[in-house]
């Protein structure tokens, strides 16, 4: 690469602070349910996180392995379709792994990473702005829902969203749509928006996707528990429940479940939550688009789509979005 001499990676920080809450009372809404259940998201502290990352890893798992290989496949193609200099934002950064695949490729004349972990954001952009001199990076530590009017201050190029990972899946459809509008406002019109999608399948592959044989899927569904302990300061014995995830073939989503081994009573700073043998706590929902299904998804939220890139065995989808004119 012919780097300017001396050139060194312009890294900018800004910590719009978000409030996170202590997630207490959403946690007891969520146990206070008919159905029992809890926010993913409670899934990622230090420990799920590591979890999850061995989860990549699995033989059985294929989402992110095929997400990447087809990023590396198609890192040219994708390059074109998104124009040179664009600002490159991706909401949920972390570690900033899977854009490294484009960034030569795509030479975009701003990164953007946002998440609301700051201390791990800010490493994270650093050490991206030490292997990528070039690159000028503006780290945002917010959550999504904020204003993005400030983009355009920073450069004015077209703004393509980087959102990897299949994350979209967590979303019950409105909430899916809602947030793709989000994502095009964040875009602006002129930009676009570069999504993974994991793909409706055979469902033997997909429960053995979230069944995998060493367990990495039971221990990461568990830790949600330990994650309650802590947080509501609670007594769940993680040996009184048991991993259970399967594919609603209607619905198209897989969902994971803690079910109690035996009736008991789990007691938290404040009350008690009581179980029936067999009764379950919800703790994900992982939805699968087929082609079809995801346009349809994506029209309503605004946007056409410009192109699809898959793998042979068309386990995982990429997919560039334009707002629609
Ligand atoms: C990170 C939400 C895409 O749904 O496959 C992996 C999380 N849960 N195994 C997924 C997950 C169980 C993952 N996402």
């Amino acid at each position: 690469m012919n780097e300017p001499l001396g050139k060194v990676s312009r890294v900018s920080f800004k910590d719009e602070h978000p409030d996170l809450g202590d997630g207490r009372e959403e946690i007891i809404k969520g146990l206070s349910l008919p159905q029992k259940s809890a926010d993913p998201k409670w899934f990622y502290d230090q420990r799920g996180s590591e979890l999850f990352d061995e989860i990549t890893r699995l033989p059985e798992y294929y989402p992110t392995r095929t997400e990447v290989l087809i990023l590396e496949q198609q890192r040219e193609a994708i390059a074109k379709i998104c124009g040179s200099d664009c600002v490159l934002i991706e909401p949920g950064s972390g570690s900033s792994e899977k854009v490294r695949i484009l960034l030569d490729a795509l030479r975009p004349s701003l990164y953007v990473p946002i998440d609301i972990s700051a201390s791990f954001l800010r490493d994270s952009a650093e050490l991206l702005g030490e292997e990528y001199p070039w690159l000028d990076i503006h780290a945002v530590c917010a959550d999504f829902n904020g204003g993005w009017a400030f983009l355009e201050t920073l450069a004015p190029s077209p703004r393509v969203v980087f959102y990897p990972g299949s994350t979209i899946g967590n979303l019950e459809p409105d909430m899916a749509l809602r947030f793709l509008k989000s994502l095009r406002d964040m875009a602006g019109p002129d930009g676009g928006v570069l999504i993974g999608v994991d793909t409706h399948k055979s469902t033997e592959r997909l429960n053995a996707a979230y069944n995998d044989s060493a367990a990495v899927t039971a221990a990461f569904n568990l830790n949600i528990l330990r994650r309650m302990n802590e947080l509501l300061e609670a007594d769940f014995d993680e040996s009184r429940f048991s991993h259970h995830a399967f594919y609603n073939e209607s619905l198209r989503r897989i969902e994971m479940h803690l079910v109690s081994n035996c009736d008991q009573q789990v007691r938290y700073d404040g009350g008690r939550f009581d179980f029936r043998e067999g009764e379950t706590i919800h703790t994900e929902c992982s939805y699968k688009y087929s082609l079809e299904d995801f346009t349809a998804l994506a029209r309503s939220g605004g946007f056409d789509i410009a192109e699809t890139w898959q793998d042979d065995a068309q386990l995982f989808s990429v997919h560039y979005l334009r707002p629609t004119v």
